[in-house]
């Protein structure tokens, strides 16, 4: 016979059943200010996540876990064997950065799981909750059933709670990072690549989802999958042979971040990225690791007046070397750039298998004596390895490659991966690549040198932990604007990407040009703003190396230049003071080594006049502001040179207005008097 209590449970079961079903282990973590709620369901089916912003669901439950070579899916029947909580509120000074101090607050949630039956494997997933956004990543302990294996798919889903407006530009394309931004729905999203920025308007929220500490494992873009079209899911850039992650226990994966704000512009202000990243595990780099401006033999063979190629139209040339050592030593340079230093450049070099040599200088380029020269002056070269996508060429010269330079008292290397394919299979964005550029950054800081690199995968924050990784490009950058067979960049393209690319760390987009006529080789080019629009980029745009990237002739006896030599490019605070994506950029800039503030303000093709509030100064104290703004009749499309410089002295309380033209800005330094 039922007893009567058996009875009411079976009815209750029969009818609700929900609350007689397994019972769900549920955990919860919080931002430090509350605002976040991270809420990780243990379903029989699978273990999910889900977000919410100021109590409203940002993202709604969503998958995790992993599809693994030849064995069952490592996802669902799981045991919550424990879960950890910790509190971390602790400061850290970065070697170089946009702040010498950042804050780490955040609360963690550390999950230990293993499957109830079958092989029994653990995992574990640590959630981390900070004001700014949420960061989680999968640990996979040693155990035997995991020790080398394969990973098929990652099942991480990101399945947001509405179809927000999407900034993103398309992964597995040719050109890798370097496509202007699309705006549209969520909806509309195939698959992008990270960091992929998200606002509702409705909500005042904007959302970036990107990933932090990647190390050993593949890059991931986001694939829509689900019916709804708003539910996106990891995908990652597989090798060649279609494997995802080739993987060997203990595995930390890179942490998935999702950063969280009330605006776009105060996703500028995150540190997530950087405080998911481990410390510097360099030591003491302060011998060779200098934030600085470089200027090179480069926007000249970009404008078609020189080539890469040895022979007549050679950029390389001692002589031409000297003229850029001259200008950079009488002005705030610390480095020149030559590209085309080195033998195997001849004719279509990024056609062909690379035939570059790393330690042989081209007929015509006294290596010895240029950096004999830029020393005399106290300044030095900047080394360059194109690799023209030739990895295993590369790495054989490697070694060799970085002594040469660090004999020679080079302390600073561009590298570059033109071409659709390394090797002619793998992905820019596969565990390959991420395994070969960490062998680059290691042995580059073995031999002293600081690391610019193009065309490599994307910037997941990995500069805290090897502070010689100063930059990378991974952006549409100022080399369209000059040699692009299509068209240049638009106007809104350095509107969009502090926003986008940004978000992941510094870029190298080269601005800088003063000389906006360069017809005579490339009649359909345009650089798509005005002058001042280009001072205002150093601060707009964050970089610890930051090229002023036109020809010395070019900025001579120009007076707009005071700002690039003034300008630093390390920082003791940065504040996203106002902007609206693809629209409008106001930032401000503390100087690291005086009590100098620099502000740039940027707009798209509209003109705008925009109101400033300059309380980011200090209380109390007066400021010479040297002004450089649009004159009245600048326009990016017939008149960008037409700029004015003046100075006003202001304090806290000035509300200055910005008058900027089309394509136009305005940068101002602010002396302390
Ligand atoms: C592409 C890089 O982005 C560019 O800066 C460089 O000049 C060329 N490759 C040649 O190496
Ligand atoms: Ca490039």
């Amino acid at each position: 016979m039922f007893s009567r209590h058996k009875l009411l449970a079976f009815f209750l079961l029969s009818t609700t059943f929900d609350a007689f079903a397994e019972p769900v282990d549920q955990q919860q973590l919080l931002s430090p200010d509350g605002r976040i709620r991270v809420i990780v369901n243990n379903q029989p089916a699978g273990l999910e996540y889900s977000i919410n912003f100021n109590d409203k669901a940002i993202i709604k439950p969503s998958r995790l876990g992993f599809a693994i070579k030849g064995q069952p899916d490592l996802a669902g029947d799981l045991e919550l064997v424990k879960a950890d909580k910790e509190t971390v509120r602790k400061q850290w000074q970065p070697v170089w950065g946009e702040r010498a101090t950042v804050s780490d607050e955040h609360n963690e949630l550390h999950l230990y799981l293993a499957e109830k039956t079958g092989l029994k494997r653990k995992f574990e997933v640590v959630f981390r909750a900070f004001d700014d956004g949420v960061g989680f990543r999968y640990v996979i302990p040693e155990q035997e059933q995991l020790d080398t294996f394969s990973i098929e798919d990652e099942l991480t889903e990101f399945a947001f709670a509405r179809n927000y407006h999407a900034w993103w530009i398309p992964a597995y394309r040719d050109q890798d990072y370097e496509y202007q931004y699309l705006n549209s729905a969520l909806s509309s999203i195939d698959v992008a690549h990270t960091p992929l920025t998200l606002t509702g308007v409705e909500d005042n929220v904007a959302i970036a989802v990107h990933e932090a500490a990647l190390i050993d494992y593949a890059g991931m873009t986001l694939r829509n999958t689900a019916e709804n079209h708003i539910t996106l899911k990891a995908d990652l850039v597989p090798w060649a042979d279609g494997t995802r992650v080739y993987a060997q226990t203990p595995l930390e994966t890179p942490w998935r971040t999702i950063q969280i704000a009330d605006s776009a512009a105060d996703l500028l202000n995150s540190d997530l990225v950087l405080n998911l990243n481990e410390p510097n595990k360099l030591g003491d780099v302060s011998s060779y690791v200098k934030p600085g401006k470089y200027m090179g033999v480069w926007w000249e063979m970009h404008i078609g007046n020189k080539s890469w190629s040895p022979g007549e139209d050679q950029g390389a040339t001692t002589e031409r070397v000297r003229q850029y050592i001259d200008f950079a030593a009488k002005h705030d340079i610390d480095g020149v750039l030559v590209e085309g230093w080195n033998k195997g450049w001849e004719g279509e070099w990024w056609s062909r298998k690379p035939t570059f040599v790393f330690d042989e200088p081209v007929v015509g380029f006294d290596i010895d004596a240029a950096t004999e020269y830029a020393q005399s002056k106290g300044l030095r070269l900047i080394g360059h390895h194109e690799t023209a996508a030739g990895v295993a060429h590369y790495e054989e010269q490697m070694e060799r490659a970085f002594a040469y330079y660090k004999k020679q008292g080079i302390q600073s290397v561009k590298m570059g991966y033109v071409g659709p394919r390394l090797d002619g299979k793998e992905s820019h964005q596969g565990q390959f690549m991420v395994r070969h550029f960490q062998k680059v950054v290691e042995t580059a800081a073995k031999y002293d040198i600081m690391v610019n690199a193009h065309e490599t995968v994307k910037d997941t924050g990995l500069r805290r932990t090897y502070p010689n990784l100063m930059t990378r490009e991974g952006v549409r950058g100022m080399e369209y604007n000059g040699g692009s067979p299509d068209t240049g960049n638009l106007p809104n393209h350095t509107v969009i990407i502090p926003f986008t690319r940004g978000l992941s760390g510094p870029t190298d987009f080269t601005p800088g040009i003063f000389n906006f006529d360069y017809k005579k080789h490339r009649p359909n080019n345009r650089v798509p703003s005005t002058l001042a629009n280009q001072l205002a980029l150093y601060v707009t745009i964050y970089s610890p190396l930051q090229m002023a990237a036109d020809l010395p002739e070019n900025y001579e006896s120009k007076p707009a230049f005071k700002f690039i030599d003034d300008v630093p490019t390390d920082w003791s605070d940065s504040k996203t003071l106002a902007g609206e994506i693809g629209q409008y950029l106001i930032m401000a800039r503390q100087d690291k080594h005086s009590s100098d503030w620099y502000l740039g303000a940027i707009t798209n093709e509209e003109a705008r006049m925009l109101p400033v509030d300059l309380s980011f100064l200090e209380p109390a104290a007066q400021y010479r502001a040297e002004i450089y703004r649009d004159a009245a009749n600048a326009d990016w499309r017939d008149n960008p040179e037409a700029i004015e410089i003046v100075s006003q002295t202001v304090s806290r309380d000035t509300v200055l207005s910005l008058d900027l033209k089309p394509g136009g800005g305005t940068a101002i330094r602010f002396i302390k008097l």
